[in-house]
């Protein structure tokens, strides 16, 4: 069978005239999905087999598409493969090099699908793939915020709210609250792989294919577990790709709270946490400057995150059914976002076993915060003084403290049952850090032993 020479593009026999180079580069893909290429060519192997499989393509065709394809996957991988923004994207360029190998065998694999459809499944394929990789490092990250929250499940700080000292808490329990937040944002990915994971393939441009296509077997082959069932929305909906933004963009501001609270713990003033060296920089200037590069990095990185989600949203809003162009410009915030996302996790499990606790400043702070007032009001409502009048008695108290320049549980019993006759000396019990801490034993508390159940039962849940 004998085939007309090459044009210069594969859909350039209608035009009278090429299109310039200025359009040639505007409108150019393969300067960024060539990163699609080994998942174009997974899924061009998936549908040559099917193809077979019909009687479309015959066992030599398929025998010569496979050798084609292994040929040109291993040129790619030893970066040998040469890009030409002639053959404007991927999809174009990897067939080309495939007839060039293999000759009419290549011209044939696109029977009964269209770069719509194509374009699609290799999104899909490589996203799932991103995911993967992103929810092995989330686990790792939770893995290291565990180790850290058992170590330090009876070291005390100050828990805050408007970031004034307001109770004692555990560092463990601590760090366990931000374990929980990554905890949902692996669901959260989870679910949304759901929904990538599903076959637009056989939708070919818009309509579907008047070939006798077998769609489950595809979807079989490239481990699928759905199958996109309508055409139309098949090859226009990109909100698989919005859903794992979101997903990113959520994971992106619990890494950035993390991070800020990183940075305030590290000032000197706070002086709660160090970092090693090799996750901070110094000034060019101020010799005695120890920045938290990473952390800051980390925070600001959440920026480009939400950018990406918002482009995408509004990349999709205006479009009518089914495929247009404009859907090209999801692949370089779906790749940026995948690798901002890989790499501030795989930092943040580096640097998380690395934060040296320091408890004394910790224990300084909640201290001077007065952070037991809460449990001496406690103490006198158990011993049937209403809470309002309790409040009061006990901002008394600190305020006497203050003047005196010492902590509550240092003030002598006589001074404090000049504030309520109800106080005995049993009152020290829960005036201590340790004593405050002690009576949260619930589920969720912070207590040191609440803390060690919580650690244990999340290794049983990650198994
Ligand atoms: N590069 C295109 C994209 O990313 C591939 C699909 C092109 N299809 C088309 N009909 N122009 O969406």
């Amino acid at each position: 069978m004998s085939t007309p020479s090459t044009p210069a593009q594969a859909w350039s026999g209608r035009f009278s005239e090429p299109v310039s180079e200025r359009v040639k580069r505007y409108t150019a893909s393969i300067p960024f999905d060539w990163r699609l290429a080994p998942f174009d060519i997974q899924g061009s192997l998936a549908h040559a087999a099917m193809l077979q499989k019909v009687g479309v393509l015959s066992v030599e065709d398929l025998a010569d598409i496979r050798r084609g394809l292994g040929e040109i996957l291993a040129d790619f991988e030893a970066g040998n493969f040469v890009w030409n923004l002639d053959d404007e994207d991927i999809h174009f360029n990897i067939e080309r090099a495939l007839t060039r190998k293999v000759g009419d065998a290549g011209k044939r694999l696109h029977t009964g699908r269209s770069r719509n459809d194509q374009v699609a499944t290799d999104v899909r394929l490589w996203l799932r793939d991103a995911i993967d990789r992103i929810l092995a490092l989330l686990r790792a990250a939770q893995v290291a915020l565990l180790d850290l929250a058992e170590r330090h499940s009876d070291t005390v700080m100050p828990g805050f709210t408007h970031l004034q000292a307001a109770q004692p808490v555990t560092f463990g329990h601590h760090m366990m609250a931000w374990f929980e937040m990554l905890g949902r944002d692996h669901e959260r990915l989870v679910d949304c792989r759901r929904r990538v994971n599903r076959l637009p393939l056989g939708a070919a441009a818009l309509a579907g294919t008047s070939y006798p296509i077998d769609r489950e077997f595809v979807a079989r082959e490239l481990g699928f577990e759905g199958i996109c069932e309508n055409s139309l929305d098949a090859v226009s909906d990109r909100d698989f790709a919005i859903e794992f933004l979101a997903a990113g963009a959520l994971i992106m501001t619990h890494l950035s709270r993390m991070s800020e609270e990183m940075v305030i713990w590290m000032t000197p003033r706070f002086g709660f946490i160090d970092l090693p060296d090799r996750f901070c920089t110094g000034s060019s200037i101020m010799p005695q400057k120890k920045n938290p590069d990473v952390p800051e990095l980390m925070r600001g990185k959440t920026g480009r995150m939400n950018g990406h989600l918002i482009a995408l949203l509004t990349l999709m809003k205006g479009q009518p059914l089914a495929y247009n162009k404009d859907n090209q410009e999801d692949k370089e915030p779906l790749f940026d976002a995948a690798d901002t996302l890989i790499d501030s996790l795989a930092i943040y499990a580096e640097m998380v076993p690395g934060i040296q606790v320091r408890a004394d400043r910790m224990r300084q702070a909640a201290i001077e915060g007065f952070a037991t007032a809460t449990d001496l009001a406690d103490y006198l409502v158990k011993k049937g003084l209403p809470f309002r009048e309790a409040h009061e008695v006990v901002a008394r108290a600190v305020r006497t403290a203050e003047q005196k320049g010492c902590d509550l549980a240092d003030l002598p019993l006589a001074e404090l049952q000049a504030f309520s006759p109800l106080v005995s000396d049993d009152v020290y019990q829960v005036l201590t850090l340790e004593g405050s801490l002690a009576q949260r034993t619930h589920l969720g508390g912070t207590a040191p032993v609440a803390v060690r159940a919580a650690v244990e039962r999340a290794r049983k849940r990650l198994g």
